[in-house]
This record gives C-alpha cells, structure tokens and sequence, in this order.
C-alpha cells in the first residue's frame, strides 16, 4: 500500500489535485479516497455519491456504547458500519470523515478515521488523503504511515509560508515522509525557485484551466480530459 496525502493553505487546490490523482491511480490499482476534510467537497469533484461518514459512526458508537459486545465484536461492527458508509465507485472507494455533532473536539472523529484507514489499508494499493488546510492533521497525525506528503501552493506567499510550516512542524513531530513536496496550482508562470525556496521538493506545475474552473463553478465533477488532469498524470510518473 502507498499512501498520498495532501496538505496546504486554503483554497490552494489540495481537493481539486486529490481528484486528479485518484484518478490517475485508479489506471494502476485499487485506490481508497479519503475526505478528511470536514468541510466535505472531494465526492462532489469526484461525482461520487456519500452514504455516510466517519462522524456518524461515532455518534452511533456512542449511542450504543452499552449494548455492544466486548472488543472483538467491536471490531466486527466497526467493519460492518466501515462497509455501511463506504462509497464504491469506479476504480476507487471513498471514505469521509465528515464532522462531529456538538462542540466537542475532532479527537475522538480522529482516532476513529485512523483505526478504519489502518483497518482498510491492506485492500488498496494506493491511499489518497485530502487533508483540511492549515496543520491541524499533521498535529494531529491523521498522516500516520504516509510516504509521499503533497503540498500545493497557488503561488501567493501566504501559500509558501504555510508550506514552510506545514515542513517544520512534521520535522518537530518527527513524521516520517519519504518524500514531501511542493505542487504549484493553478499558475500562469510557474516558478521553481520560489518553490524550492520552502525546502520542500519541487515536483512541477499545475497550469491554471479554465475547465477546471467551469466545472467547480457549476459544482460538477472535473471533467475527464483537461490540461490539468495531464499535468497530475506527469506529476505522478515523477513520485513513482
Ligand atoms: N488548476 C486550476 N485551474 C483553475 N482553477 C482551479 C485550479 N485548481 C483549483 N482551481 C479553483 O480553485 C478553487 C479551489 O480549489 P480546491 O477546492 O481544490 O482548493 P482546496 O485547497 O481544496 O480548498 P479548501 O482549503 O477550501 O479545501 C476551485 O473551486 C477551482 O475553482
Ligand atoms: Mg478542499
């Protein structure tokens, strides 16, 4: 199994370069997509449809706290709701983590996502995460046994900045990336140097697409063929 996650400031592209990926992916093995953003919007990019997410099993683990059996029945229902509210598609499962009722913290939504990722793990080749912006997931670990960490950036520096951050804080926690790198999105002149100056690994250049733009204007999935889908395609024959 190789996991991807992707991570950077809001609004960069991390949903829009996930779809992309997962996609390419499903042309070489079975893909698990995770949303473990929770304001949702991949199975929309993706045209997939959700059934249900990580947070509702948690709320209904803690309805039936009482009535379940003792930890190897819960093992058994744990998969039983995993199965529930997994969405097959085409090539690819998704998964949404999906956000927690009340005020209370993600932890518990959290470690809940972690046990089911682990738990699928083996069935897939490839695991894709489209993270939440910011550095809550890395502190968070929701990244735990990634190899290959993805940040965009939109070439503000405010996207730079956060990349840089996003770089320190794995390094303080000692998340053990084999790769990260930096993605450009959505540029008319791409600039590696700016890129590199995050010390992050350069992989390349998304362009800016106007389909790419039309279709989430309209809220429809990515469209099949564009120049941005043949850029990821480019990107991902560097990774592997
Ligand atoms: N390559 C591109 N060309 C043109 N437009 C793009 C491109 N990539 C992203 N966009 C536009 O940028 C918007 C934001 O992209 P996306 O939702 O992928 O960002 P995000 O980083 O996931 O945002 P959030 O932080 O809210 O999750 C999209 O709605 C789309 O209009
Ligand atoms: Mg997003």
């Amino acid at each position: 199994m190789h996991a991807f996650a992707v991570s950077g400031k809001g609004g960069t592209g991390k949903t829009v370069f996930s779809a992309l990926l997962i996609r390419e992916l499903t042309k070489k093995g079975s893909v698990l997509a995770v949303d473990a953003d929770a304001d949702s919007n991949l199975p929309e990019v993706l045209g997939a449809e959700v059934y249900g997410t990580v947070g509702h099993i948690r709320e209904d683990l803690l309805k039936k706290k009482s009535e379940l059996p003792p930890q190897v029945g819960k093992d058994v229902w744990l998969e039983g709701k995993t199965h529930e509210i997994l969405s097959e598609n085409r090539g690819f499962d998704l998964l949404v983590m999906g956000r927690p009722e009340g005020p209370e913290c993600y932890c518990m939504v959290n470690n809940l996502l972690r046990r089911i990722m682990d738990m699928l793990s083996e069935n897939y080749a490839y695991i894709v995460i489209d993270s939440e912006a910011g550095l809550e997931h890395i502190s968070r670990r929701t990244t735990i046994s990634v190899q290959d960490m993805v940040i965009i950036a939109d070439g503000s520096q405010q996207s730079f900045n956060t990349a840089v951050r996003i770089r320190e804080l794995a390094q303080e926690l000692k998340a053990r990336f084999d790769h990260m790198y930096i993605v450009l999105n959505r540029m008319k002149n791409s600039d590696p140097e700016r890129a590199e100056k995050t010390g992050l690994t350069y992989l390349g250049s998304i362009p800016y697409d106007p389909e790419i733009e039309k279709a989430c204007y309209e809220g429809v999935p990515l469209p099949e063929h564009s120049a941005a889908a043949e850029s990821v395609q480019h990107l991902l024959e560097k990774m592997t």
